[in-house]
Parts: structure tokens; sequence; C-alpha cells
């Protein structure tokens, strides 16, 4: 029927997103210096190793308008820290954002501008809704891909540089569980 646009799927079990235009950007263990907290692990890594893909459905961009994407953050460790995103703020910090996860199973880090850190639990399933002026950055602490869902506005940009002195909390194997270290 002409009338009924067919819109974009999300597999929900994997976070596969299909029937529209997307970009992937991969960020690869080479593309993540100072990230770890153990350099000489990073160094002996693969550099080409992915880390993390984000696809992102095309979509249009302006105030008001809001982008939708799945990230795809793979199972891994860096020494005993376990993979994860970058991590940003905003460049427009009043801006905030809702993830969901899909599968898998990790963190989301969560950083005001004072400095003030806490976690919530990953799941398929959960709802994180991201406050304004607050950086974000997921933890795979799992054995499988987590993929998380996020949707934000189009105008809020990131802003990686505000973070170079990193998050004050980082996760760690530590035997069969994890191990939350505070810098
Ligand atoms: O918009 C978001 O917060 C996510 O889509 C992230 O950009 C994604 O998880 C990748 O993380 P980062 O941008 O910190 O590399
Ligand atoms: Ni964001």
């Amino acid at each position: 029927n002409p009338d009924i646009f067919l819109p974009p799927q999300v597999a929900w079990a994997t976070g596969a997103l299909a029937g529209g235009p997307l970009i992937r950007k991969t960020t690869r263990l080479a593309d993540l210096p100072g990230i770890f907290a153990n350099s000489e692990a990073w160094k002996c890594g693969d550099p080409q190793q992915s880390v993390y893909d984000v696809d992102v459905l095309g979509s249009p961009v302006g105030e008001g308008a809001l982008f939708v994407g799945v990230t795809h953050l793979h199972a891994g460790r860096v020494g005993d820290e376990f993979f994860m995103t970058r991590g940003h703020f905003h460049a427009r910090r009043e801006q905030g954002e809702i993830y969901f996860g899909l599968r898998g199973v990790g963190l989301l880090l969560l950083q005001t501008e004072a400095g003030d850190a806490r976690l919530e639990q990953v799941t398929a399933g959960s709802v994180h809704n991201i406050p304004p002026f607050t950086a974000h950055r997921l933890i795979n602490t799992g054995s499988e891909t987590l993929s998380s869902l996020a949707v934000w506005s189009s105008i809020a940009g990131h802003d990686y540089a505000a973070l170079a002195e990193g998050f004050v909390l980082r996760v760690f194997a530590a035997g069969q569980g994890i191990e939350v270290r505070h810098d």
C-alpha cells in the first residue's frame, strides 16, 4: 500500500538495524589511547581489534530532531579492565539521552560536571534516562556483545575533550566477578 511507510526495524535480540540508511562507525583499540588504565596491556593488544560499532539511522538534523542508533560494545578486556566506550558529555550540555539495553550485560557509567559518578546495570530491557549535564560511558562486563539502543537530540553533539581527566570510576574483572575502583 503506497500510503503506508515501512519504517526501519530493530531486531530486539541482536540490536541489528535494517530497512533504512545506516552509518556505521567502528572504534578500534588503536583509536583509544589513554582510555584504559593499563597502557602496557593496551599496547600489547591488536590495534585493529574492534572495541565497538555504532550504527546510526540516517535522519534529519536540526533543533528538535532526534537521532536513533545502536552501540555494539564487544566483550573483551585491556588487562583486567573491561572494554568500554570512550564516553562523553554532550557539546550541548543541557541535552539528555535515553539508552535501552538490548542484549548482553554491562554498566552505564554516569558522571556529573562536579565529578560525581554512579553506575546503572544494563541488561536486555533496561531503560536509562541520562540526565542533562551528565557524561556517559558503556562498559561490557559480560562475555557476549553488549548492545544498547540510544535516542538523542541531533543538536546535542559530542564533547570528548571535556573528559580528558577521565571518569572517576573504573571497572575491572576480579575472579568470577567485577571490582569497581575509584581513581
Ligand atoms: O549517543 C551516544 O551517547 C552513543 O550513541 C555513543 O555515542 C556511543 O555509545 C559511542 O560512545 P562514544 O561516543 O563515547 O564513543
Ligand atoms: Ni551521548
